[in-house]
């Protein structure tokens, strides 16, 4: 049996990646994240776009050194080409398209929301969930609901109104203080904190939907409100506010969940995405493995936030299919599953 090796290459934001899967087994799976943000509060895309220009060549060569390939023994070549910064899907789609007319070896696109999603079919991992499923895709720019019924039939059951889940976590951070990306801080912080402390009003949004930006300016207004009795209401407090932020939030992904499980009879449940490395909503799932009656599927931490073994497994999937890129394909800022 023929080996055959995957080159992804993931640059749809902040953090540029290289990966290389064999056969559907991850090698390698280099990422170099870019702190020059954090000092901005958020990714700035021109900063994001020169970052990986400089780190594009050195995270691929190592990504094949750890492999213990070349780039001759490269199978096909798949890369990110959408949804994300347009500056920054092109310094990955450039290098990508470039690199496979040299070796003259098929090109792959990917759409990042689908590779988050499909980062459960790496093999040798977490158990892979079975058709269909569903998925809770929660990352810095999305929130929705999939229904997927084969590799690349996906339909949206729900998704966000306004702000993705990711941009509620780190934007509430901001506003305590914290920096750039908050939401991991938030979990940290969250573990030793009470839930129940402060409770905030979840939103009434219609249907599989979400909406997060209410959410946001409740806690604004909260800490301004108790910061004008207590100046130093949130360094005395930052646990519970964390731990009640967090759980304001993970209620609001479950209770959803539990309607779609409602609405579509399905109960083989995963997550995925940055958020999906959240402590929290991993407990939540666990427990709803078994109180409720799901079949939960749950990523391997490195799977969750953004990297290019996802991007190499879909393009492996894509491959099988004889499903290639034509040197011309564009990149595409906005892009559905
Ligand atoms: O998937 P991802 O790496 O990038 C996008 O495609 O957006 O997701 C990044 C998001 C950020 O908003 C970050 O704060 C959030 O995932 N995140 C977390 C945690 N780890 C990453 N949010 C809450 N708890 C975490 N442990
Ligand atoms: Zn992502």
């Amino acid at each position: 049996e023929k080996s055959i090796y995957i080159l992804g290459i993931e640059s749809s934001c902040d953090d540029t990646s290289a990966a290389v899967i064999c056969n559907g087994k991850v090698l390698s799976n280099v990422i170099a994240n870019q702190e020059v943000h954090a000092q901005y509060g958020g990714v700035v895309p021109e900063l994001a776009s020169r970052a990986h220009q400089q780190n594009i060549v050195p995270v691929v060569q190592q990504a094949l050194h750890q492999a213990n390939i070349t780039k001759n023994d490269l199978s096909a070549i798949a890369f990110t080409k959408g949804p994300g910064l347009m500056g920054s899907l092109l310094v990955g789609t450039s290098f990508a398209k470039s690199l496979a007319l040299g070796l003259q070896i098929p090109l792959i696109d990917v759409n990042h929301m689908q590779a988050h999603i499909l980062a459960h079919f790496i093999d040798n991992e977490t158990p892979k969930p079975p058709f269909p499923f569903i998925c809770l895709t929660i990352s810095g720019g999305h929130t929705q609901i999939v229904k997927i019924t084969d590799y690349f039939s996906m339909e949206i059951l729900g998704e966000t109104i306004d702000d993705a889940v990711g941009e509620a976590f780190d934007k509430s951070a901001k506003i305590l203080g914290l920096p750039y990306p908050g939401g991991p801080l938030i979990d940290k912080y969250a573990q030793l904190g009470n839930p129940k402390a402060f409770p905030f009003s979840k939103p009434q949004v219609a249907d599989l939907n979400f909406s997060f930006s209410g959410l946001k300016t409740a806690i604004l207004y909260f800490l301004q409100k108790e910061q004008q009795k207590n100046q130093n209401f949130i360094s005395e407090n930052l646990n519970d506010i964390c731990a009640s932020i967090q759980f304001t939030i993970i209620e609001i992904l479950m209770d959803k969940l539990k309607k779609a499980v409602k609405q579509t009879g399905i109960k083989h449940i995963a997550i995925a995405g940055g958020v999906s490395a959240n402590s929290e909503i991993r407990k939540s799932l666990q427990n709803a493995e078994k109180h409720l009656g799901w079949k939960t599927y749950i990523p391997k931490f490195e799977y969750t936030t953004d990297n290019a073994a996802m991007i190499a497994i879909t393009g492996y999937l894509k491959f099988l299919n004889n499903n290639y890129a034509d040197i011309s394909t564009a990149v595409k800022a906005r892009l559905k599953v």
